[in-house]
């Protein structure tokens, strides 16, 4: 049972767009208590909750610390931050969803575009408060038997889950430096030459001709196209990135076409907003503007012409490293300081000064959109930028390739961009404390609709080691998005920068194992609004330590994983909710197993293993690998199995790209006794035996 009630005149996100089983009941509102400040029109309003002891907040999406959220202030309003650090409050996203459990339960989706803060428990420990600035929204109080039921009847409000095609659940190397078509081909030959399964590289900001979007630098990358075929040919698809920002340059097409139309984000005195950017001067589309929307969303096409079946979206919070009309401004400023003596008043404000420069809330205020026939403010409406410039390329992609799904994934986002495609986590770092934050993040991920996610795997700033490489590898081979991604000026981090061949070979090719189980789990999560990576207490209600297991998961319906996070571990205690069966992976071929009883143990994983724990009378259907996502497919699986009375498991499996996702079709229900017996049924025929 979901509960609406509005707050003013909210603008409208199309975040929720199934309103069956959505009532307005007129009443006061449950849990919380309301207070508003502030004018008629611009009033803001404080949500409160008092929270019991032991409640446990979950949710909240792409956010820093913990899978329960107690104890900490998280803001939405899309940032620009490649510093993910515990004092941050901020990322690239607005998720607005949370779930209390405890002395009651509920969950809470605060559809609001404009910047809302959630305190839980931050500035009193036993309060938790939702502050939503100026403007109206709306407030949807979901209530149902269980955490799951909970987050299922708001995920059917919001939608279908993006379902990526299967080749982008392979294996993808990228980096911010690879410059030239002999880069890339020199990178793929790499894996290829030794056996080390590939299916994507991606190309960063420098295949474009001065960072202008939708070009190919020729020289670069010349007779692009051919390129384009060669690689897919090797069965690897490029992934070109698509930044925000337009470069203004005359005899652009694309920037000369915006202006010229009026679909650039304007000024108050109606002149284009000029940002800064990677290409210098730059003007942001109006991606909220339907018809600039799909202008923009058409200009893919260039690229998707020349042989591109997938696109990451960046930048689009949109980043600012500068407002032109604010930057005259500190510039003048800077002046006068070099008339002062710099003390602790005056160095620190220059310093402020400088550092105030990107990404200035004030910058936000300057510029407007045309939305829905209004004109409206950019900071009203912040947060839906992201989401609005990857629905532009969702959008136009379901009519230029209708039979096809289509790689898409972007980094800032809103509830609702979840339909459109999925998110990568941001530039995060190599740090051991980021493996684990990236597996915190993946169940609020999931209860905001976001299944198509993952990490900079080994991370994007920093240097990396190879021990922190295999461990992220470790976690990595279990999200959807499975991408080694790092900035320029770090040290190189492709697989064969290190000594251990074997090992990366190894555990990326368990990625590919697998599969068969990791697409099916996928899909039908997409495709009944679940999670597919799951908090052990969403699994396990009433069990205490499960409750405040925060570094492990629940991966599906058959598994759980516990990843090795720390610098120098050769194992990890584990918690284990019931008995289980410990599979010790080390590749496709060698692995050992062992019943473990539920408790606590200490279990040991060297660097060249992987954990995996099967929960009693579940099977994980497992490939025999390959170098690439269609050589994996194999007419005979084998079955990881921990069967004690009886398994039954749906397998869902297509051919991958198709975008009708129907999941009676694809559906073969696997059925293994106790004593070895494997029966099936079902669309695929396939040969089944126990490992
Ligand atoms: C941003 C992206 C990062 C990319 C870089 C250059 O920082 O988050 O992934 O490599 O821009 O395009």
């Amino acid at each position: 049972m979901i509960k609406k009630f509005t707050f003013g005149t909210p603008t409208e996100t199309e975040a929720v767009i199934c309103r069956e089983g959505i009532v307005e009941p007129g009443e006061k509102v449950p849990y919380f208590s309301v207070a508003s400040s502030g004018g008629d029109q611009d009033k803001s309003h404080v949500l409160t909750y008092g929270m019991g002891e032991q409640d446990i907040v979950y949710g909240l999406g792409e956010n820093i610390r913990g899978i329960n959220k107690r104890g900490w202030l998280y803001e939405s309003n899309c940032t620009d931050d490649p510093k993910h650090t515990e004092s941050k409050h901020s990322l690239y996203a607005a998720h607005n969803f949370f779930l209390v459990d405890g002395t009651e339960r509920f969950g809470v989706f605060v559809d609001a575009p404009q910047k809302t803060v959630f305190d839980v428990g931050y500035s009193d420990r036993d309060r938790l408060t939702v502050t939503v600035d100026e403007g109206g929204f709306v407030l949807y109080i979901v209530e149902g038997e269980s955490l799951r039921h909970i987050v299922k009847e708001f995920r059917h409000a919001i939608g279908r889950s993006y379902i990526p095609p299967k080749w982008a659940m392979g294996y993808g190397q990228s980096r911010w430096g690879y410059k030239t078509a002999e880069e890339i081909r020199q990178v793929v030959k790499k894996h290829r030459d030794n056996q080390v399964p590939l299916d994507s590289v991606y190309m960063d900001i420098d295949y474009m001709e001065r960072y202008k979007d939708f070009t190919v630098d020729e020289e670069k990358f010349p007779d692009f196209p051919g390129f384009v075929r060669e690689m897919k040919d090797q069965k690897i698809h490029l992934v070109p990135i698509i930044d925000a920002g337009v470069k203004i340059e005359e005899g652009y097409d694309v920037y000369e076409e915006g202006v010229e139309k009026g679909y650039f984000c304007k000024k108050e005195d109606g002149r284009e907003f000029v940002g800064g950017v990677w290409p210098g001067r730059v003007h942001f589309p109006d991606m909220l503007h339907e018809e600039a929307r799909q202008w923009f969303g058409k200009k893919y096409k260039i690229l998707i012409d020349q042989g591109i079946d997938g696109f990451w979206n960046d930048m689009n919070e949109p980043a600012l490293f500068y407002g032109e009309d604010h930057l005259k401004e500190v510039f003048d400023q800077l002046k006068e300081y070099q008339t002062k003596e710099l003390d602790i008043d005056t160095f620190f404000g220059m310093k402020a000064l400088i550092l105030g420069i990107a990404n200035n809330p004030e910058d936000y205020k300057t510029f407007y959109h045309n939305y829905r026939g209004e004109r409206i403010r950019h900071d009203k409406v912040h947060n839906l930028y992201g989401y609005y410039m990857t629905r532009a390329a969702g959008e136009e992609f379901e009519k230029m390739e209708p039979d096809k799904r289509l790689l898409l994934f972007s980094r800032a986002s809103y509830i609702g961009m979840h339909r459109y495609g999925g998110i990568w986590m941001g530039d995060n770092c190599s740090w051991w404390s980021h493996i684990l934050m990236n597996l915190q993040m993946l169940p609020g991920l999931n209860m905001c609709g976001f299944l198509y996610t993952g990490a900079d795997l080994g991370g994007f700033g920093a240097d990396t080691t190879e021990d922190l490489m295999l461990r992220w590898l470790g976690l990595g081979i279990f999200t959807p998005l499975m991408r080694n991604h790092s900035a320029r000026g770090t040290r190189s981090q492709e697989f064969y920068r290190f000594g251990h061949l074997e090992d990366f070979r190894n555990i990326i090719g368990l990625r590919y194992g697998l599969l068969p189980y990791l697409y099916s789990e996928f899909v039908k999560s997409a495709m009944t609004d679940d999670m597919m990576f799951l908090p052990l207490a969403f699994v396990y209600p009433g069990d205490e330590t499960a409750a405040v297991t925060e570094d492990q998961l629940m991966v599906g319906e058959s598994m759980m994983i516990a990843p090795v996070y720390k610098q120098n571990a050769r194992g990890r205690y584990v918690y284990l909710p019931e008995d289980m069966k410990l599979y010790r992976l080390r590749s496709t071929d060698s692995m050992d197993s062992q019943i473990l009883t539920a408790g606590h143990h200490y279990v040991k994983a060297e660097l060249n293993e992987v954990l995996i724990f099967l929960r009693p009378d579940h099977v994980v259907p497992f490939g025999k690998g390959g170098c690439n996502v269609e050589e994996a497919e194999s007419s005979s699986l084998r079955l990881l199995h921990f069967v004690r009375t009886k398994a039954v498991y749906d397998w869902y499996h297509d051919d991958g790209f198709t975008r009708d996702v129907d999941l009676e079709k694809g559906i073969t229900r696997i059925t293994v006794e106790a004593h070895g017996t494997i029966a099936s049924a079902g669309a695929g025929r396939c040969q089944w035996s126990l490992i």
